[in-house]
This record gives structure tokens, sequence and C-alpha cells, in this order.
């Protein structure tokens, strides 16, 4: 019987604070700033944080907390308690799904900030050019010349599986206690240095402000695009950890007379600040300040990772030895940190399911969820170069949550009932949420997400009929690199299948688990 605990409130709001702020923020975030408009962005980003993602975990923290106390951590059979019909159980899936195929590739991603914080601290990149560092990057990932990356990877999942088997708060909670303090604590060192760059000291061309103001000047005329739109609500959902199961699985932990809108809303703003104040702070001041905005508008172009792997320890470089190394080790050590909280929270669901349902002890569960995450995540690691990395992180870590996250509110709201539904948030409350929100819960937000979703199906539909792909074979004469595109089309498509295996499979397995434990 899985009878774990949270140690401390404190435990709890860091854990899940871990959970949410991830390479999301300080990556993902600036880049989608940076690629929607800057001062356009922030607007769509903001709202779409108060119409969809404070309601969204409310709702999530209260689905966790209310299937945990019958003993369920995971989606599958959460959903099930609000509702008997079969297909929500199987709507569920998508709990144990998004967090399997996420940290399929999200642990790779991990492994390379392992790596980096080692060429970051031991100076790897002095005296090289920005197409050195580039190349270096490239190489790596793409395992040309060595196989260092697979022996990271492979340890980054060891020390992932060790962590959890040591449970949640012998574990997870250790982590994250230490984790979010020393992650804050870099990511103010990195942002002062970075809002002390002045045009023409250590290189760079353009003082701080250039970076800051593009970003922070808001910009009207786009307000109506939907592809801004789209792009801000797809952040707000990645960068809470919404729609993926991870959140039901740690609130699942809370007991029915402790609070969860007060602890949600800690979470969920401590992700805020992190994101809007630190992960707007570093990135975009120091690459704008040496680069210039146009430049760096380009290099996003060419894959968002870029500029944190490749510019930035360029740039670094420019700082002198001491600011060099302790800039490489706070930056890549800031990203491992906020990687590992959020792997680690990708993995409870999975553990919980198994010791749920089939009496699992921690450690098999704990060590089976590595297995898996090593069996999926080896072609995301050895194929990366085709696209599977990021066709994974397309279906499951965009996809799938505004999908799963429009299901779970309708049968929260509509079929489990708001009333109830609004009492199960506030049971054990802290604060008194405004009776405003309800009505947000019920209407808005199902409408907003409805609305995205069907912003998206263009987009959905492009990227499962491969046009982007195709229409690159369009003007291409050399064989050798028909070739290539050829070949990526195929991994492509064999990703989407084993996605697609994987989602069945995971169905197949709650289908056994009903059998064994809830039909008559
Ligand atoms: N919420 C996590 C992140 O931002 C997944 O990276």
């Amino acid at each position: 019987m899985n009878k774990e605990q949270w140690g401390s409130r404190a435990g709890l709001v860091f854990a899940m604070a871990g959970n949410a702020v991830g390479l999301g923020n300080f990556l993902r975030f600036p880049v989608q700033a940076i690629q929607n408009g800057g001062g356009a962005f922030i607007i769509p980003y903001l709202v779409s944080f108060l119409l969809m993602g404070i309601p969204l975990l409310l709702v999530e923290w209260s689905i966790g907390r209310f299937g945990g106390s019958f003993g369920h951590h995971a989606t599958p059979f959460q959903l099930h308690r609000l509702n008997k019909m079969k297909i929500w159980k199987y709507v569920g899936v998508f709990g144990l799904f998004t967090n399997i195929a996420v940290a399929s590739y999200y642990c790779y991603l991990e492994s390379w900030t392992i790596t980096w914080v080692f060429h970051g601290f031991m100076r790897t990149f002095e005296g090289m050019t920005s197409l050195e560092v580039a190349t270096y990057f490239d190489n790596y990932v793409s395992l040309d010349h060595t196989g260092i990356p697979i022996v990271v990877w492979i340890f980054t999942l060891i020390l992932n599986t060790w962590i959890l088997s040591r449970g949640l708060e012998g574990g997870v909670e250790k982590v994250a206690k230490i984790g979010m303090p020393l992650l804050i604590l870099f990511g103010i060192f990195l942002a002062v240095k970075a809002f002390l760059i002045k045009a023409g000291n250590e290189g760079a061309i353009f003082d701080a402000s250039e970076g800051l103001n593009f970003l922070w000047t808001p910009d009207f005329s786009t307000i109506w695009s939907a592809k801004v739109w789209l792009a801000a609500a797809g952040q707000i959902f990645f960068t809470l950890s919404l729609g993926m199961g991870s959140i039901h699985c740690y609130s699942s932990y809370v007991s029915r007379k402790d609070d969860i809108a007060l602890n949600a809303m800690s979470a969920g703003w401590m992700n805020e600040f992190v994101e809007v104040v630190l992960g707007s702070a570093i990135l975009i001041p120091i690459s704008v300040g040496y680069l210039g905005i146009e430049n760096v508008i380009a290099l996003t172009t060419q894959g968002g990772l870029g500029l944190g792997f490749k510019t930035l320890p360029f740039l670094f470089e420019q700082w002198g030895p001491l600011m060099a190394s302790l800039a490489g080790l706070f930056w890549f050590g800031l990203l491992f940190f906020a990687g590992i909280t959020s792997s680690l929270a990708m993995g409870t669901p999975v553990m919980g399911f198994f010791m749920d349902e089939f009496n699992w002890k921690r450690k098999n569960a704990a060590w089976f969820f590595g297995l898996l995450i090593f069996i999926f995540g080896f072609p995301t690691v050895i194929f990366f170069k085709y696209g599977v990395f990021d066709e994974f992180d397309y279906w499951a870590g965009t996809v799938a949550l505004v999908f799963f996250a429009l299901f779970e509110i309708i049968l929260f709201a509509w079929i489990f009932g708001i009333d109830k539904g609004w009492q199960e948030i506030k049971t054990g409350a802290d604060i008194r949420l405004p009776e405003l929100l309800k009505y947000v819960i019920k209407y808005v937000t199902p409408i907003f997400l409805l609305v995205v979703f069907i912003g998206s199906l263009p987009g959905i539909w492009d990227k499962l009929t491969n046009k982007a792909l195709y229409s690159q074979l369009v003007g291409l004469s050399d064989p050798a690199m028909i070739h290539e595109v050829e070949k990526t089309i195929y991994f492509v498509n064999a990703s989407r299948l084993l996605l697609l295996l994987l989602f069945v499979g995971i169905s197949f397995v709650v289908y056994k688990a009903y059998k064994k434990n809830y039909a008559k």
C-alpha cells in the first residue's frame, strides 16, 4: 500500500515549484518571447496565466487531492473517481503518457546541462570563436566523434531513478529544498551581472536595457495575432506543468484537511517570479547586449536551445577568466536544478500508478520508470538530428497538454459539477478565493482552452502531414540532401508510431488494473 507523505508544507511547495520551474523557464520562455515580438508576447502571456493557468492549477491540485483520498496517485483512476464512465480512465492515460514521453527527451536535455556545467566551469571554450562553440554543441548532440553524451545521459537517468527510489520526503523533497534556493541564488547573480552590461564594456555593443526594453515595452499592434496567443498559452502550459499529470500526483499526497488553494498559488506564483523576472533577465539582455535584437531573432529561428548552449557560453568568455568560470557554473548549474526538479516530478505519477494498482515496491517502481525512460529516450538520443527529440516535444510536450487539460476541466466543472468542485478546492483552504474564480473555471477557462485547441488545429494538421519537410524537398536537387530529408520524414513518422504504441500500451495496463481491482 502506497502511504507516502510530504515531510513538510515548505517541502511540498518547493517540490511543486520545482516541478513547474524547469528548463522551460530559462530556455523556452525567452525564446518564445523573442520569436513572438517581445513586448507583444507579454500581454497574451499574462492573460493566459490569469484565465487559464491559475484556474487549471486549482483544478489539478483539487483532482489530485480528491483522487489521493481514495489512494490514487495517478490520473487514470483519479479521473475514474470523478466519474465512473469508462472513457475517463483512458483520458487519464495522458497523465502517464505525457510524463513518460516528456521525460524521455527532457532527461537528455538535462544531461547536457551536466556536461556544460563542467565545460563552463573549466572554460573549455576559452579562445574559441562563436562558430567553434556552436559547432562543439552541434557535434555533441549529434553524437559525432564521441559516446560521452550517452554516458552522461545514462548517468542522468540513474541519478533521477536513485533519487526517486528514496521517496518523496527522502528524495524529491530534499533535492527541491536544496535545488530551488540555489537556483534562485544563481539566477539573481546572473541577472545582476546581465543588468550591468554596458555598451563598450567587455565587448558589449548595447546596454542591458536594449534587451529588457524589447521585452517589456508593450506592443499592442499584434495583440490579435493567433500565433502569438497560441505561443503564449502553450508556454503557460509547459512552464506550469499543466495537463501533464505531475501536479495531480504531488497533490494526491496532500491530506484532505490540508490546504491546496494557498499551496497552488504559492507554487504557481513562485514559478511566474522565476520565469518572468529571472527567466527574462538573463538570456535576452546578455545575448541582445552583445549581438543586437535582429541577430538574436535570427539565431532563435534555428531552434531555441542554441542561445542557451551555444551563444551564452561564448559570451561569458568575454567577461574574463573568473567571471566566465562562475557564469558557466551558475548558468548550467541553474539549468540542471531546474531540470532535475521537473524530471523527478515526471517520475512520481508512473511510480504511484504501479504502487497503487499492482502493489509494487517503491524501489522497483522507480527502476521501472528509469527503464522506460531509457527505452523511449534512446531514439531521442541517437536519432536527435533526425528530429525525434522535437517530435516528442511537439506531441507530448505541447499538443497532449492542451488536449488533456480541455477534457479534465470539462469533467471537473461540468460532469463532476462546479459546485462540488468549488467545494473541493475550498476544503482546508487557508485563503479565501474570490467567488468569481468559480465562474472563470466553469465558463472562461474551458472556452479559452477550446479556442486555443481549435486555433492549433491547422498547425497540428501541417505537422501531421509533414508539410514543412515536404516543402523542403521541393527545390532540392542534390541526391544526398534529398536522402537526408527523406530519412528525417521516416524518423519523424516512426517517432509518432512509437508514441502511439506507448499510449496504447499504457491504456492496456490501465484496462488490466481496472479488471483486477475495480470491475465486479
Ligand atoms: N514545467 C517544466 C518546465 O518548465 C516542465 O520545464
